[in-house]
């Protein structure tokens, strides 16, 4: 089964055919990065607008690229949810469009469970295992049952991981977007020139969250009282040793979940998977089998929407052609 898959959820544009949820045919991402670059953040209503003008290129390009014709796909399907609104209505609208006038079924895709599929493009991966949901909206623990039965175990009770790479990015001007930004400066860095704080919930009821407004607090308003003398402040410096409280902050809770669980298959997506010391940390533990997908299938991509989509349909599901599109995860299951 051939499948068209759109994402247009933030800033990138993004299509992709994938047959039978495995195997890429082609996979173009339309980064609106240098759009947004002068704001040091997404603009909403410059990303739809920007999403409007790019779509129909980056589809015709996908099939292009994958060699074939419209005619060709046996279903389209689009993000919904979640992510920005203005952005969501143009990818799921031309998707909807496009598989209504084909006569092809559609189906609208949770970008988040896309994101811990990313890993399945290229690895058969069996269940139950615990997933590590990283991005730039999103921070998720949880125990994967199914492609869509997934048990949230632990979230962010204020800023997403990658959230706050950007953010402190944002106020040390070190660019836009943060985290590939961080993380190259951190190679250069060290970690320890200073010890920020890595939170810890003792209310068992927060066992597995994560929180990063005290991190920035400390990186931002009380760095002096964190630094270690013996250590410049410069921007490496910097960003190394807030990467490492930033990733211990995620791996510390994700250790308690493999203790609890005692499951040792760990699959990771989202933009701030493709971190190298969040991909070191992990890789120290030999006793865990650890999945990164490829960089280009971390951040934002169609292939990812194409190969949980064919998981649906085996199971004869599609959405109907009024589905609408939500800011929030809503829920995996399908339909809704
Ligand atoms: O999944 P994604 O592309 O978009 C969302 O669904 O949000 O994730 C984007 C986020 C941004 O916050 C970006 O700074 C972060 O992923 N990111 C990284 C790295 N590459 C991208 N964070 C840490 N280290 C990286 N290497
Ligand atoms: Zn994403």
């Amino acid at each position: 089964m051939k499948i068209l898959g759109i994402e247009s959820s933030c800033d990138e544009t993004a299509a992709s055919v994938v047959v039978d949820g495995k195997k890429i045919l082609s996979n173009v991402v339309a980064t609106q990065i240098p759009f947004h670059t002068k704001y040091q953040g997404v603009v909403p209503e410059l990303a739809s607008r920007k999403h409007i003008e790019w779509i129909q290129p980056v589809v015709h390009e996908a099939l292009e690229e994958a060699s074939l014709s419209i005619n060709d796909i046996d279903a389209v399907v689009a993000t919904n949810r979640p992510g920005l609104m203005g952005s969501l209505l143009v990818g799921l609208t031309f998707g909807k469009t496009l598989a209504w006038s084909l006569g092809k079924p559609f189906l609208a895709v949770n970008h988040m469970l896309a994101h811990l599929y990313a890993a399945h493009l290229l690895e058969d991966v069996s269940y139950p295992y615990l997933g590590l949901l990283v991005s730039g909206g999103h921070t998720i623990i949880c125990k994967v049952n199914n492609f869509d039965d997934i048990e949230i175990l632990g979230t962010t009770i204020d800023d997403a991981a990658g959230e706050a790479f950007d953010k402190i990015a944002k106020y040390y001007d070190f660019g836009y977007p943060g985290g590939a930004i961080i993380d190259k400066l951190a190679q250069k860095g060290n970690r320890l020139a200073a010890k920020f704080p890595v939170p810890i919930f003792h209310d068992p009821k927060h066992r597995y969250d994560v929180s990063y407004s005290g991190l920035k607090t400390a990186v931002i308003n009380q760095i002096d009282q964190f630094w270690n003398k013996d250590f410049e402040k410069t921007p490496e410096n910097i960003a190394a040793s807030f990467q490492e409280a930033a990733v211990k902050t995620l791996v510390s809770r994700l250790f308690l979940a493999i203790e609890d669980t005692g499951l040792k298959t760990i699959v990771a997506g989202g933009g701030v998977a493709a971190n190298s010391r969040l991909r070191e940390l992990l890789a120290e533990r030999d006793d865990l089998h650890c999945i990164f997908p490829p960089l280009k299938l971390c951040g934002d991509n169609g292939a990812m929407i194409a190969g949980i989509a064919y998981k649906f349909f085996q199971r004869g599901e599609t959405s109907d052609w009024n589905v609408g599109c939500s800011s929030r995860i809503e829920g995996f299951r399908h339909p809704r």
